[in-house]
């Protein structure tokens, strides 16, 4: 009899980008893929269990604590959780302003609190972000402050984030996803005591269906001129980004914790310093 105690890796967002990440570090590991959306998870258990993946699902929604915590339960229940893949998310296009600081700054916030209590030694994750939050104009010491260390409980009561401070859906999300990388900064400091290393990802445009609703969203002339003018001139395949989450949670990402990578074909340099600058 196998007495070997599981490793696991929970996905949750069992969306394309997560997907991509998970087939790079889950091969002999438990895999436990959770969506809002228990069809989604669904269906990419069943690739997952076709390639030779050990799976089990779970519908979460990030935007509930109750929901994460009995998420990581489950995971830890499964044996040693040594990988987490923070992929879910709603875009500027999908919800209102309330809807996105709830699920994508306040819902990673509590992935990361909540998981933080289970990670094991020698565990990794990763945080999907946005090269949005590359795009926001600085924010002063305090609100990076207040965005990367308030309690998840009392960050949606911060005045920054105020009706009104918060101009649309697009600043909402740039918020959020700056937000992201620096709660990850603050947290790696935590995770670091349990032998465990955390960081985001900042993509630019992928194609998924988040993607898709942007790009034939209300700003979706923006979004195709951005990719046309872009460095790269494309959009990301998931893979691409999926290279670079295993690369962050292998072997050889080692030495890097607390970090941000931005990998969007060079829309951030060219809005700065190139063609795609505002006018
Ligand atoms: N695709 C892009 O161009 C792009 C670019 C930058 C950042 N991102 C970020 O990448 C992440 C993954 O997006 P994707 O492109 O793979 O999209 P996707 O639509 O394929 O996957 C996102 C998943 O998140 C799930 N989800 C939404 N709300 C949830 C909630 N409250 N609780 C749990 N799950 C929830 C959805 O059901 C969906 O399956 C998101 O955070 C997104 O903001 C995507």
């Amino acid at each position: 009899m196998n007495t070997k105690i599981s490793q696991v890796v929970v996905v949750i967002g069992a969306g394309s980008i997560g997907q991509a990440i998970a087939r790079r570090v889950s091969a002999g590991k438990h895999v436990l893929l959770a969506d809002l959306r228990i069809e989604a998870a669904d269906a990419a258990a069943t690739v997952f269990a076709d390639a030779g993946f050990e799976i089990s699902t779970a519908s979460v929604d990030v935007s509930s604590r109750a929901s994460v915590k009995a998420l990581a339960q489950k995971a830890a229940a499964l044996g040693q959780v040594t990988g987490l893949i923070h992929a879910a998310g709603v875009s500027p296009s999908q919800a209102p302003i309330e809807a996105i600081l709830k699920v994508d700054l306040f819902g990673t916030a509590v992935v990361l609190e909540e998981f933080g209590a289970v990670i094991g030694d020698g565990g990794a994750g990763v945080v999907i972000a946005s090269q949005s939050g590359h795009r926001l104009p600085a924010l002063t010491p305090e609100e990076d402050r207040a965005l990367a260390t308030t309690p998840a409980d009392d960050l949606l009561a911060l005045p920054m984030l105020a009706p009104g401070a918060v101009k649309d859906t697009l600043h909402a999300y740039q918020l959020s996803k700056r937000g992201n990388a620096l709660r990850v900064m603050a947290e790696a400091v935590a995770w670091a005591k349990r032998g465990a290393r955390l960081n985001t990802i900042s993509p630019g445009i992928v194609m998924t269906p988040l993607a898709r609703d942007e790009l034939t969203g209300p700003r979706g002339e923006g979004y195709r001129n951005m990719l046309a003018r872009s460095p790269a001139g494309r959009a990301a395949t998931p893979d691409e980004i999926g290279l670079l989450g295993a690369y962050l949670m292998g072997p050889d990402g080692a030495f890097i914790t607390g970090s941000d990578f931005l990998i969007d074909g060079g829309v951030t340099a060219s809005y700065f310093f190139g063609e795609l600058a505002p006018a």
